[in-house]
């Protein structure tokens, strides 16, 4: 049995869109934050003679697609190392998964590291995010903590897409994440890029901006200035927003209560606290602020009738393998 643990991480430079869907080899990189108050914790047990793999998570056994997605990935490592042995995939989220919120990333960078070290399969850390890569693009990041960088790489096998800390970047931000009261989303991230790379005309300039915006988001982290990072980090999250709302049929992830978190966002900023948004494939929006101003942000972002709830979360550490599943209620 090997049990491991993952935290969620929230882009600064979004990925959206696929060079190999294939491969889930990312068309242009992308910049993340890893952060502790999304975590998932997996357990992995070989089950000798079992006919097929099986998967329960929060306590609930899952069936169909999501149960698929763990099997293929399963079989990266079966056929790495020889072995057809079936698996038993236990996890918890210390956070509410239906809300859509990143549970992809937590999950399978969790999962990458557990079903390596049941399997005896030895990999650098380079390698368990290529893993984690093939079961989600953002996962790659959340093999690392803190600020992570995502490489889109050449290689037609995506042998050189993997993520890496930008460990000497120390400029603190924590995060308010304002969650909806939604229904699960209806056009999930791989769709989602597939549709807006096929039908959108802004698909082209989107990639081309993201390289620009990721050279400039280390640079702003660098040098830390943080009106500049909230420029180019609100910047680049409406630009995958927009890419995706002008495909045809366009796909809106935003529903009155996003709009309502940016403009509680932006005022709260014009007033003088440091703080920007950023929102991925979902409602919810993410407030990125220096620690001093955490809780003055979460109390701001309460208050609407669609806000479920305000997490607050500090920088996450990397994935890594762990005694036992906590408890968690
Ligand atoms: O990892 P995926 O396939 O769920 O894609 C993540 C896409 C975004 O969350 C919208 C952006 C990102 O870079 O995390």
């Amino acid at each position: 049995m090997s049990v491991a643990t993952a935290c969620a991480n929230i882009a600064l430079v979004k990925y959206w869109g696929k060079r190999d869907a294939l491969h889930n080899i990312p068309a242009a990189g992308s910049l993340s934050l890893t952060l502790d108050r999304l975590r998932t914790w997996t357990e992995v047990t070989r089950v000798e003679g079992a006919p097929s793999d099986t998967l329960t998570i929060d306590g609930h056994p899952v069936a169909g697609h999501a149960l698929e997605r763990i099997r293929r990935f399963a079989d990266l490592v079966r056929r790495e190392v020889g072995d057809s042995g079936a698996i038993s995939v236990k996890s918890q989220n210390t956070f509410p998964t239906a809300a859509g919120l990143a549970s992809s990333a937590s999950a399978f960078a969790a999962l990458a590291v557990a079903v390596a070290d049941v399997f005896g399969l030895k990999m650098t850390e380079s390698e368990l995010s290529i893993l984690a890569r093939r079961g989600s693009g953002s996962a790659a990041r959340s093999i690392f903590g803190g600020y992570v960088r995502m490489q889109a790489g050449v290689a037609e096998d995506g042998a050189d897409a993997y993520a890496s800390p930008l460990e000497d970047i120390d400029f603190p931000l924590v995060a308010a994440i304002c969650v909806a009261r939604a229904e699960a989303k209806k056009i999930g991230s791989t769709d989602g890029m597939k549709h807006t790379r096929a039908t959108s005309p802004y698909y082209d300039a989107w990639i081309r901006q993201v390289d620009l915006d990721l050279e400039a988001v280390e640079a702003a982290l660098r040098s830390q200035d943080f009106e500049r990072l909230a420029e180019l980090v609100e910047g680049n999250c409406l630009a995958m927003h927009a890419n995706a709302m002008a495909a045809r049929p366009g796909i809106v992830y935003f529903r009155s209560s996003t709009l309502w978190a940016i403009e509680r966002v932006r005022t709260l900023r014009a007033e003088g606290t440091p703080v920007f948004f950023t929102i991925d494939a979902g409602p919810h929006v993410v407030a990125f602020t220096p620690p001093e101003h955490l809780n003055a942000v979460a109390q701001r972002l309460t208050g609407h009738l669609d806000v479920a709830e305000v997490l607050t979360s500090s920088v996450g550490d990397g994935a890594h393998l762990a005694d036992a599943m906590p408890e968690i209620s």
